[in-house]
């Protein structure tokens, strides 16, 4: 396995957060696939969305994420729905540690609602209010999440150091086993 640790998860439950602590603690580079498409395309998601659908903004990010499964050394936050291209994480899961980022439906409608970033990063995937596409959305994504995830931390009521804790933890672990 590479230095590498993908961090997947719904909108808003602080994979962010999570990566760019966990990078400084392993000294690796932080990296994150919705701050790449962004640059490419020198746009907000909500930009890209309304000028190329939500289509165009899936073909970015699956180009995005198979160029990821190359690099090394680094800690990658993917947005939410990133989840939902599969083949990419059949190379993804091989080569880096996966880690589900959870908190249960109301703590994630909190958590987007605080985000400042919500409106520019997170259009609406369903033109339903934020409640109910949440619960809508998990359902479809939540069997990809798990099938894909080598490790599940549920971040509702921990804080983040010991989220960094735990991942840090894993990624030791396989890391010690890959050398064997
Ligand atoms: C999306 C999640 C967002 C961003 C885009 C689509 C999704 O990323 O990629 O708005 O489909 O869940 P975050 O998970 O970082 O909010």
């Amino acid at each position: 396995m590479e230095n590498l640790i993908f961090l997947i998860g719904f909108r808003a439950v602080g994979k962010t957060t999570v990566g760019k602590e966990l990078a400084v603690r392993l000294g690796c580079d932080f990296l994150d696939t919705d701050l790449i498409i962004c640059q490419r395309k020198a746009a907000s998601i909500e930009q890209i969305v309304k000028a190329e659908g939500w289509e165009g903004f899936r073909h970015l990010e699956s180009e995005v994420l198979a160029e990821l499964a190359e690099c090394s050394n680094s800690v990658v936050a993917t947005g939410g729905g990133a989840i939902m291209h599969r083949e990419p994480w059949l190379v993804l899961r091989r080569n880096a540690l996966i880690v589900w980022l959870t908190a249960p439906p109301e703590a994630l409608v909190s958590r987007f609602r605080q985000d400042e970033g919500s409106g520019e990063n997170r259009p609406s995937l369903t033109g339903k209010d934020i409640s109910a596409e949440i619960l809508d959305i998990l359902k479809i994504r939540e069997p990809f999440y798990r099938e894909t995830a080598h490790l599940v931390i549920d971040t509702e009521m921990i804080e983040v150091a010991k989220v960094v804790d735990k991942i840090q933890q894993a990624y030791v672990q396989k890391m010690g086993r890959g050398k064997k």
